[in-house]
């Protein structure tokens, strides 16, 4: 859906991001502009900051910044069109259909015709389980302890032991042979013509969207021939990366956290103990579009993974991309049991909702794996966990949390609180930790920017207007190479001309990547306070007014042949080393 930019203008104008952000945070008036708890991460003091007039939003703590849009994008995980859809139905305004293009279009009857194909297949699935002929499956499924009333809420079906018995079913149909191939149930043998059910002789599992349509599904074999699950290739209806097993039953649970299991049959078995909160990402790795999901639902995700190397490993690797959106994260180890399916037959479903209770802070989850690799009771042994507990406690962001966790591992293993502090300060003071233009990268990581030392000296220029129109005639919009950049130096530059205030309305048209309105956001509202200590920014000033002039005359040394012109650039290159100039006193 492409919107023509007068809606996308009218829709920046009349949408209201205080109202909006609103609606997420408590917002207060403050000077200029108002500030809060920060959305997108946790925090108890405020460091959010919300620009009415410049219909702008920034976090001094997490780096995340942008427009109305980019807030939605963001937080709602919504596409720019979903955005402007969303802002639209706010504020009253039309949005006719016919901004449809041909090919969005054509898209949507392809889903269509998949949907309609995927229900096909599901119904043909499901009546097979249950003919007699098929009774043994059923049977399977009966001692694996599922349900019948579970078995239909999840639609669980068998695909028939002849190879091509669905496809003649939904040939029959009508269905066209591209669409069919499409649907990913197919199969094409070498030999021309010859077309396989890809899950032939497979108990099957619907995978379902939020809105309860069958988008793929997943086949299990009932004798040990591998692979044991198969699931559907991924097409325009299923994409795994943003697929949860469960959620569409998961998302009517009041529960405000959600349990991650590994599994298909972990997720029925946790439904059937009536712990709807349960989602599984079904083998993949779990990704940062999954959190993204999931964080529409809830705050705090437990990970039940399986018990062995590989579920631990997979845990490893969750808990940083749950984090990055702003999750708390939790962990459950199950221990001896293999996976949740096999601890609630064992121990059932009353011990497994008081293990729930007890699940460990990812922190503590860390603290344990460090802790086996050592015996803390030998001294020597102690010092090295100690140390090796303590790196990992330098790369939690909230000094309150860090905190938490100092009082009580002091407490834990009996060391007093200041020594831990003392050699986490010492850490930090490592060179690779406090160079700032790296710190300020790390706090911005998880909107996968890179603030550059530009967009920091561009800022800078916006916020000390006083130094920056000082600083204009040693520097050139054109030395920023980035376009976007370019604009907001060459923005920057008429506003000390005109006094005025930079025109919003050309960077919400002509940027809309969420990417870029952080950058925007970071530059016009993020004012550093590393330089009002004036001899740091004088150090900045400098250092990057030489860099910006030498690579501009570099990139003109190579774009010229005129040997008077190369002399003239050699000349000015010599002359920057000697530059020298007090921007801040005069
Ligand atoms: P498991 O092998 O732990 O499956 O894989 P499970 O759910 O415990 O299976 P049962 O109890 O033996 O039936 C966990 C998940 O990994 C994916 C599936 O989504 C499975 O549910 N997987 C596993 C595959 O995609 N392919 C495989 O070959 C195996
Ligand atoms: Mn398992």
């Amino acid at each position: 859906m492409y919107y023509p930019e007068h809606i996308i203008e009218t829709i920046r104008e009349r949408s209201d991001i205080v109202s909006l952000i609103s609606e997420y945070t408590a917002l207060t008036k403050k000077g200029h502009s108002y500030t809060g708890l920060c959305p997108f991460h946790n925090e108890k003091t405020p460091s959010f900051s919300v620009s009415e007039d410049k219909q702008l939003y920034y976090c001094f703590g997490c780096g995340a910044g942008g427009n109305t849009i980019t807030f939605l994008m963001q937080k709602e995980n919504m596409t720019f069109q979903e955005a402007i859809k969303y802002l639209a139905e706010r504020e009253n305004i039309e949005l006719e259909e016919n901004y449809l293009s041909q090919e969005d279009i054509e898209k949507n009857q392809k889903k269509q015709v998949l949907l309609e194909i995927t229900k096909e297949a599901a119904k043909f699935f499901y009546f097979t389980l249950r003919d007699d002929k098929f009774k043994d499956v059923l049977s399977y499924l009966v001692d694996r302890g599922i349900s019948l009333d579970k078995m239909k809420q999840f639609g669980i079906g068998y695909s028939p032991t002849d190879y091509n018995a669905l496809y003649k079913y939904l040939k029959e149909k009508g269905y066209a042979d591209h669409m069919l191939m499409e649907s990913g149930l197919f199969v094409t043998s070498q030999k021309k013509g010859f077309v396989y059910d890809r899950f032939a002789s497979r108990v099957i599992f619907p995978i379902f969207d939020v809105n309860k349509k069958i988008i793929a599904f997943g086949g299990r074999v009932i004798d040990g021939s591998m692979p044991k699950y198969l699931n559907s290739p991924e097409n325009i209806l299923f994409n795994k990366s943003n697929t949860l097993y469960g959620l569409n039953f998961a998302k009517s649970s009041t529960s405000d956290y959600y349990i991650l299991v590994e599994g298909y049959m972990d997720v029925i078995a946790m439904h059937q103990a009536g712990i709807t909160q349960t989602v599984a990402s079904l083998g993949t790795a779990f990704t940062s579009l999954h959190a993204k999901i999931l964080k529409r639902y809830i705050k705090e995700v437990i990970i039940m993974y399986d018990s062995d190397t590989a579920g631990i490993n997979a845990t490893l690797r969750a808990i940083p991309i749950l984090k990055s959106e702003g999750l708390k994260v939790k962990i459950l180890q199950l221990k001896e049991y293999k996976d949740p399916d096999e601890f609630l037959k064992q121990r059932g479903k009353d011990e497994l909702l008081t293990l729930i209770e007890q699940a460990q802070s990812d922190i503590w989850f860390k603290i344990s794996r460090i802790e086996m690799k050592f015996d803390t009771h030998v001294p020597e042994q102690k010092v090295k966990f100690l140390q090796e507990v303590v790196l990992m406690l330098t790369e939690i962001n909230s000094s309150i949390e860090q905190s938490i966790y100092i009082d009580e591992i002091s407490k834990k293993y009996q060391i007093e609180a200041d020594v831990l502090k003392a050699e986490i300060n010492s850490q930090y003071k490592r060179p690779a930790a406090i160079n700032p233009i790296k710190n300020v990268q790390k706090s911005s990581k998880n909107h996968q920017n890179v603030i550059s030392t530009e967009v920091v000296f561009l800022s800078t220029l916006y916020h000390f207007p006083n130094i920056g129109k000082r600083i204009k005639d040693y520097i050139l919009p054109e030395m920023f190479e980035d376009k976007l950049l370019y604009d907001l130096a060459k923005a920057i530059f008429e506003t000390f001309e005109s006094g005025g205030d930079i025109d919003m309305k050309y960077f919400t048209t002509n940027y809309k990547e969420v990417k870029d309105q952080n950058i925007i956001s970071h530059v016009l509202i993020h004012k550093d306070i590393r330089y009002e200590d004036h001899t740091i920014l004088q150090k900045m000033i400098l250092e990057n007014i030489k860099r910006l002039n030498k690579n501009y005359i570099e990139k003109r040394l190579k774009n010229t042949t005129d040997i008077n012109e190369v002399q003239k650039l050699l000349f000015q290159k010599k002359e920057l080393d000697k530059l020298y100039i007090d921007f801040i006193n005069g």
